[in-house]
């Protein structure tokens, strides 16, 4: 699929915006620098700067006609007619909503974020929008975070090639309104560290993890030809994003050479006032303009104080200039100049398009994650012919939307009752109570859904939590199942029919009496709109689950944060420890075990697979080498199904300590039963290297471990060897 690289710089675009450059007042430019929200400031106000050219932007503004409205007076009325700019929340789909992108992530498949991004594009664009705040690629390793819902998990390597993926999706070539559309890769950075899982909080991190962990996907989605980036809320290391040179002068340009603007995040311009950064909002917007932020969104610093400040002396018109390159640059790539208006019939013939529809199912189907199947009591057999539906979100029409699902309908979705419905065999009976509500203390049904469960061959849970309990500021200090759902689970279990629990969240759950209890749990997320067909074709065996976690589930809170690659210390659990007064001492919980409830990578099939034969091709390699492993997966059961094989690898010791599991790999392998495939991975040595003592990145000589497996918690392992020189 051809994408659109917006940090290619093309002479004739160049001379363009230079022209435009020298005809603007300083009003002008700023207006370039100001993003705003019609809601926030009011129409007639918001009308009027636009006429002025004082507005470079609108976020949060849908449908081409409004659209259009707009941006009539934008580029015929104001004196220079520069178009705006609109930008949206296109998180997870915009009217075919897709699984969340935590979700999504656990595909492990690239292609196919790909294409649910470009589909996701395709509506944004033929509905007037041309910008869109996503992909979000903060690395999360902490669960009460609620913005682990919008992001590809824990890990680095994982989180920059699905970045890429969607970049591409999104910025895909040919759009049907005749622009392109472009992504903006947020929150820069290190916004999923906050302290203590509660959003907008303080982050304080070494610099090698930030290079080492955080900043790797932002990279990768620049080198992706991501045109656009939003600044963070949180401070790092004692200096909010929005105002940090070392993040958007050093790093962002003159190491990456990235061209395109940065946008502030809602109203963080105004908000280093709180942080305590700025004594007011013109302090505020000088330090922002210093630091090199491009575009204020919505705060109004910049539209009330930058033009004052350069005549004063205290921002050089020459930084404002250089914003304006950038936002025109990025308007005159995008078409805008050329083509500012969308045919307002356009989106009708778009949006919700059967085939998006199917590709928003097999997303569904390919994101869920079957945590366990004890007994093999997944699929539903012949057996079954009598179903008990139980649970607040067993025939939910919203909470399956998920977080930012903005004009998502309720009235697009399937629930997981329709989806049985539209699946069961006429001959099978199926029940649906509701039990009790998502949150709050009544239990209203549970006598009902004991009776419903008692008359089936099996009861069916559908738990969990609503889309309202993850995203923006919606971090949770206890991740179990809220309201009365552990009371309804149990009371249903002690009805001995046997219980499946379908869970649906926007982030691992902490559910250890289900797992130790309940025999088959499948991990559902908030799926989009073909989340209930997706949970009928997996339960019924119509489709052969694939999914497999990208962040770890911990047991409890308390274990948090929980991931795979973590540092050994110098007395790991796993070890005999240190013996001092007399006992072993070890980094370790009394009374909680250190390994995660499900790990990262980890989820089953209906069927199995079996690695055997593990070759290190090359047992000793130079910095610019290749390092070739592979092993052989068969799949071991009676269904045909879809692996998600793994390659990690430990760098044993360095000047620098290296975590004891590092993913370097992943390949999607599709077996029929009885069938084997021998797995070649191929990574290029200087992929495994980090960010020195000098903080330079260096790939040092020495002994590797190598694993290829199911899961971060296990697979075949062998060795290799970097060489000096
Ligand atoms: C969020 C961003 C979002 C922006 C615009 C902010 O509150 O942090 O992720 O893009 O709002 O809606």
């Amino acid at each position: 699929m051809n994408a659109y690289n917006f940090n290619q710089i093309e002479p004739q675009i160049e001379q363009r915006v230079e022209r435009l450059l020298v005809q603007m007042t300083l009003e002008e430019k700023v207006g370039q620098m100001t993003q705003i929200s019609v809601d926030r400031l009011g129409r007639d106000e918001a009308e009027q700067r636009i006429r002025q050219g004082q507005v470079g932007s609108v976020l949060t503004f849908y449908g081409a006609a409004e659209i259009n409205r707009l941006q009539k007076m934008a580029a015929e009325e104001s004196r220079l007619g520069i178009p705006l700019i609109i930008g949206n929340d296109v998180i997870h789909g915009y009217r075919t909503i897709f699984p969340i992108p935590l979700a999504e992530s656990c595909t492990w498949d690239p292609a196919l974020l790909e294409a649910s991004a470009r589909i996701a594009a395709e509506e944004a664009s033929a509905d007037g929008t041309d910008w869109t705040f996503a992909p979000m690629v903060d690395i999360c390793r902490d669960p009460r975070w609620g913005r682990i819902a919008e992001g590809a998990g824990e890990d680095p390597f994982l989180g920059a090639a699905l970045a890429q993926a969607r970049v591409r999706g999104f910025q895909a070539a040919n759009l049907a309104s005749g622009r392109k559309l472009v992504a903006c890769a947020k929150h820069y950075a290190a916004y999923g560290a906050a302290e203590g899982g509660k959003d907008y909080n303080t982050v304080d991190m070494s610099e090698r993890r930030l290079r080492d962990v955080y900043l790797p996907p932002f990279k990768a989605a620049f080198e992706a030809g991501a045109g656009t980036v939003m600044s963070s809320f949180n401070e790092l290391n004692g200096v909010p994003s929005t105002a940090n040179p070392f993040l958007l002068r050093q790093v962002l340009r003159e190491e990456w050479g990235f061209v395109g603007p940065v946008l502030a995040d809602y109203n963080a311009l105004k908000e280093l006032i709180p942080h305590g950064l700025a004594a007011d909002l013109q302090e505020a917007a000088r330090l922002s303009a210093l630091a090199g932020l491009d575009m204020d969104m919505v705060a109004d610093g910049y539209h009330i104080h930058l033009a004052d400040l350069v005549r004063a002396g205290q921002v050089p018109e020459a930084v404002i200039d250089e914003a304006v390159r950038r936002v025109l640059r990025l308007k005159l790539m995008l078409g805008l100049f050329e083509r500012p208006f969308t045919d307002e019939t356009l989106a009708e013939t778009i949006i919700l398009k059967e085939e998006f529809r199917e590709k928003a199912l097999e997303v569904a189907q390919k994101s869920m994650v079957l945590l366990k199947n004890e007994g093999g009591l997944l699929p539903l057999g012949q057996n079954v012919r009598r179903i008990a539906l139980i649970g607040p979100l067993a025939d939910d029409h919203h909470e399956i939307l998920g977080c930012w699902y903005r004009i998502g309908r309720d009235e697009d979705t399937e629930s997981v009752l329709d989806g049985f419905r539209a699946v069961l065999p006429a001959s099978v009976q199926l029940t649906h109570v509701r039990g009790c509500d998502l949150v709050g203390a009544e239990t209203p049904d549970i006598e009902a859904a004991v009776a419903a469960a008692r008359a089936a061959d099996v009861a069916i849970l559908v738990l969990g939590e609503g889309e309202f309990m993850s995203g923006e500021a919606h971090s949770r200090a206890y991740l179990g199942l809220p309201g009365q759902q552990q009371a309804l689970l149990e009371a249903v279990y002690a009805s001995g029919t046997p219980v499946v629990a379908v869970l649906m969240s926007g982030r691992p759950l902490v559910i250890p009496w289900l797992a130790n209890h309940i025999p088959a749990i499948l991990q559902a997320w908030h799926g989009g709109i073909r989340t209930g067909r997706a949970v009928a074709d997996i339960l019924l065996g119509r489709a052969n689950p694939s999914g497999k976690l990208t962040a770890s589930w911990p047991r409890s809170e308390g274990q948090i944060p929980v991931y795979h690659a973590y540092k050994n210390t110098g007395r790991p659990a796993e070890g005999e420890g240190t013996i001092q007064f007399n006992k072993p001492h070890r980094a370790e919980y009394l009374d909680e075990l250190n390994t995660p409830l499900y790990p990262f990578g980890y989820g089953l099939s209906y069927t199995g697979f079996a690695y055997e034969d593990l070759r290190v091709e090359t047992p000793l390699v130079g910095a610019n080498d290749t390092l070739v492993v592979s092993a052989t997966v068969r799949n071991t059961g009676q269904r045909a199904g879809v692996e998600i094989a793994q390659l990690y690898v430990r760098d044993l010791v360095g000047s620098v300590t290296r975590p004891v599991k590092e993913l370097k790999g992943f390949r999607r392998v599709s077996l029929e039963p009885g069938r084997q495939q021998r797995v070649r991975f191929e990574v290029p040595v200087q992929a495994l290297g980090f960010w020195g003592l000098d903080m330079t990145y260096i790939v040092e000589p020495g002994k590797f471990k190598v694993w290829v497996g199911p899961n971060a918690a296990t697979g075949l392992e062998g060795e290799f060897e970097v060489k000096a020189g």
